[in-house]
């Protein structure tokens, strides 16, 4: 199982995971507005256990996630 310790294999994943997403229809703008939607999530169900530098992580991480996913759907 890929994890966040082998960037490599998660990579891997993720295109995979990006190819399947064409399958179904996702376009790259569709990721904003996921962003929109999860962010929204943790800070309302999350409050002010929402820190700044947990709100930094989940940036980064969907980030490095979509980048990634993206990629996979400009060329499958
Ligand atoms: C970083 C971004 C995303 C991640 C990590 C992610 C992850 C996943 C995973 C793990 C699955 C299940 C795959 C499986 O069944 O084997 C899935 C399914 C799915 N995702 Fe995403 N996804 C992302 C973005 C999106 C976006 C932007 C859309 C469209 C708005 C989307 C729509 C869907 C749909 C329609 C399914 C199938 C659900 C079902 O069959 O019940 N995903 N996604």
């Amino acid at each position: 199982m890929a994890t966040l310790r082998d960037p490599a294999g998660l990579s891997l994943l993720l295109r995979k995971l990006g190819r399947m997403h064409s399958g179904l229809g996702v376009e790259e703008r569709h990721f904003d507005d996921l962003r929109g939607a999860l962010f929204w999530t943790l800070k309302t169900s999350l409050g002010t256990a929402f820190t700044p530098s947990l709100d930094r992580a989940w940036a980064s991480l969907y980030e490095i996630m979509s980048r990634e996913m993206i990629a996979a759907l400009r060329a499958p």
